[in-house]
């Protein structure tokens, strides 16, 4: 077999094309690499990574892999996710000897398949309830119920759930506590048996209480009386999270401000665990987040069925700009933000507190496009 005679000067230009070959391909990766680092830097996680973990909520047809358009925006901005619905009692735990995990698992997997820090919404909340749980009035019974509830559900998530919203909504507007089904079977201990569950379930995992309108001074003061209260018991309590469930006109940025600094002062993690922004008017002074109530509303209640004029948008960023601003002077207090949904035909609030309404409270529009609101944000900290 005749062997080609490589004379030791083609050598040399064989060894310098392989290595130019070799070198051009890393260029091109470290340019493909400079064009995905620069793409990354445009992106929400990249923005505030020095600052606090941003996320969304997520349903399942994005952690199952169906909603690809909001799946794309969930990998390339954020860096956290929250179960909008499918961790909810009725859907884990919904008769007394059944739980059910072959969804909240998908969930779970989707976060830890893209390295996501993954939340746990929620382990105790009067809403979305097995039936079973809401027939129980007797303390031991309740408490029995809980520790099976929360030890089971805890457990079976150990190591993988970074951070749980243990108890969700439990004050009233005036900081007293709700009378919930919990409540009304072991009184305010509860709380503390939620706590202590939960932390003896998984000992690592972050644990949160959760809840609306804690802005307001009656029922920071309630979320106050509860960590001393936890403390007191022995309970372990991380982060306070604030929903953060807003509109154009309220709350005030120094109430939201007296409130971060109010919880970080008793040293707990501030996050804000669902934010929007409702851009539709309510047409009462509603009270918070209460899902409970829903209103037969009439087309001027509805006022942008077919779009958000510019002027609203305008409305819509500069309020986003301005809460921002807020989050980035106490990042130092803020360990998270998640938004309450990926874009604006996702959330909850075009039907709440009117069924059918169009509304614009997040980022990204229906068609998954960046809004002039996500511009600020993502730009705020080149903003003069
Ligand atoms: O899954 C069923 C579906 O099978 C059925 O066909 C459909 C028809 O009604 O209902 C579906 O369940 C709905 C569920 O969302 C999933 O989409 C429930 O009716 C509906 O009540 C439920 O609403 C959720 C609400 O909590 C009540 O759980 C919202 O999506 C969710 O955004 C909202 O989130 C809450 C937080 O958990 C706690 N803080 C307040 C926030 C806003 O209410």
């Amino acid at each position: 077999m005749k062997y080609i005679q490589i004379t030791f000067f083609n050598r040399v230009i064989l060894f310098l094309f392989i290595t130019l070959l070799f070198q051009s391909a890393c260029s091109n990766n470290s340019e493909d690499s400079q064009t995905d680092d620069a793409n990354e830097r445009n992106h929400l996680k990249h923005t505030f990574k020095n600052d606090f973990l941003i996320g969304a909520a997520i349903n399942d047809d994005q952690f199952n892999g169906i909603d690809t358009q909001a799946i794309d925006i969930i990998l390339k901005e954020y860096s956290t996710i929250t179960s909008e619905n499918v961790m909810k009692s009725m859907y884990l735990h919904p008769a007394r000897d059944i739980f059910f995990f072959d969804v909240s698992d998908k969930y779970v997997e989707f976060g830890e398949r893209h390295d996501m820090h993954i939340i746990g919404h929620t382990l105790v909340w009067h809403s979305q309830l097995g039936e079973w749980m809401n027939q129980i009035k007797d303390s031991s019974e309740m408490a029995t119920a809980l520790s099976n509830h929360i030890h089971t559900i805890v457990d079976h998530y150990k190591g993988r759930i970074d951070s749980w919203d243990v108890v969700n909504e439990a004050l009233n507007e005036d900081g007293s506590l709700r009378e919930s089904v919990f409540y009304n079977a072991m009184g305010g201990s509860y709380l503390v048996h939620a706590f202590k569950m939960a932390e003896a379930a998984d000992p690592e995992v972050e644990l949160v209480y959760n809840d609306y309108n804690l802005w307001k001074p009656e029922k920071r003061e309630g979320v106050i009386r509860l960590i001393k209260e936890l403390r007191d018991n022995g309970a372990r309590i991380d982060g306070v999270g604030m929903q953060a469930h807003w509109s154009l006109l309220g709350p005030t940025i120094e109430d939201i401000e007296n409130s971060i600094l109010a919880y970080a002062e008793h040293d707990v993690k501030v996050m804000f665990t669902e934010l929007d922004v409702t851009t539709l008017p309510n047409p009462w002074d509603l009270e918070g987040a209460e899902v409970s109530q829903n209103f037969e509303g009439s087309p001027f209640m509805n006022p942008y069925p077919n779009g958000l004029p510019d002027s609203m948008q305008v409305k819509v960023a500069q309020r986003y700009e301005d809460i921002f601003s807020l989050f980035l002077k106490h990042q130092d207090k803020i360990s998270r933000v998640t938004f309450w949904g990926v874009n604006d035909g996702q959330s909850w609030l075009n039907g709440w507190p009117i069924k059918g309404r169009t509304n614009y409270p997040l980022l990204f529009d229906r068609e998954c496009k960046p809004k002039l609101a996500y511009d600020r944000v993502n730009n705020i900290k080149k903003a003069p």
